[in-house]
């Protein structure tokens, strides 16, 4: 088996994965992807409850999303799941939406159904689940920032945030027009709760941050392990939580800032954990192997 298939393998699926045991029945969609740590998950998930499949990352573009979707159910496809940058345009490529991953505006899991497609979202789920692992609170006793706000992570994470009834949800995105319009939405579904949408300028974020109990980065900077962080120290302090849901390395930029000022932090394999134990008992209908999960994940990025 390779360790990234493409859009042009898809395409001739027979001749791309001739021989390759047990058959590939699940994948992650993503560009890029070969950072994705996935498959050695959801493989251990697999193997560990006796289901003859597997699980391989599609490299797809953008372009080829629509196409590469409608080749599943053709190829014996069990689901897929999907990474950036894909999970707000999968929406529209669903013949059904579940109503939450409506909600959250963006699909992560995909179910194969005979020919229909059905979409899920469990990255909001997986972020609660997460940062109660990590910090023992829940997002309800908190005043949360979200970092990429206006994009797919980000938005689930908000909207989830928003449910959960956090105690001041701030959003901010580079594009400050998209976490405008999510506050604002938000404030509509939710009009009981506090919801700002902040610019990302250094002396704005310092002045929230002073407020703020969990910082969440939900940009894709820290999506390889060169990027910087997304924020200095400077606007750090000692008393915040920090999780970033990028895990390109056990401690990404961002931690470490958090490390200079004392901070405690997380990266986002247990937000992959928890998202991926959600899609295995989506497709599957049973309890997933948690523990051989999580084995797998610490395995793959030591
Ligand atoms: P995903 O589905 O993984 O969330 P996405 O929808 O493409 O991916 O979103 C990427 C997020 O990272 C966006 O919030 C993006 O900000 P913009 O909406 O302004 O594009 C954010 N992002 C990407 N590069 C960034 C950078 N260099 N600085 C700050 N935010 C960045």
């Amino acid at each position: 088996m390779k360790d990234v298939y493409t859009f042009a393998d898809l395409q001739h699926w027979r001749e791309a994965t001739v021989g390759v045991q047990p058959p590939i029945r699940l994948s992650v969609f993503g560009d890029p992807v070969a950072q994705s740590k996935s498959p050695a998950m959801h493989n251990a998930a697999l193997a560990a409850c006796g289901i003859d499949a597997c699980y391989t990352r599609l490299h797809i573009c953008p372009d080829g999303l629509a196409e590469a979707v409608r080749l599943l159910p053709h190829n014996g496809f069990v689901g897929t799941n999907v990474t950036f940058p894909h999970k707000t345009a999968m929406l529209a490529l669903m013949d059904e939406v579940d109503e939450y991953a409506r909600k959250i505006g963006a699909v992560n899991t995909v179910v194969v159904e005979g020919k229909k497609l059905r979409g899920f979202n469990t990255d909001g789920p997986g972020i609660v689940s997460a940062v109660r692992s990590e910090f023992s609170v829940d997002l309800g006793d908190l005043r949360i920032m979200v970092l990429g706000a206006g994009g797919g992570a980000g938005r689930a994470i908000s909207v989830q945030c928003a449910m959960e009834n956090c105690a001041h949800l701030v959003l901010v995105n580079r594009t400050f027009e998209k976490s405008k319009i999510l506050a604002e939405e938000l404030q509509s579904l939710f009009p009981s709760r506090r919801i700002d949408a902040v610019t990302w300028d250094e002396s704005q974020l310092k002045s929230q941050l002073g407020q703020i109990d969990l910082v969440i980065n939900a940009t894709s900077v820290g999506i390889k392990a060169g990027d910087p962080s997304p924020l200095p120290p400077s606007l750090l302090t000692s008393r915040l939580l920090v999780y970033d849901t990028n895990y390109a390395a056990a401690r990404t930029s961002l931690m470490r800032a958090a490390d200079e000022v004392g901070a405690r932090s997380a990266n986002g394999l247990s937000m992959l954990l928890h998202q991926g134990a959600l899609s295995f008992e989506i497709w599957f209908n049973r309890p997933a192997p948690l523990e051989a999960m999580r084995a797998a994940l610490e395995k793959a990025v030591t």
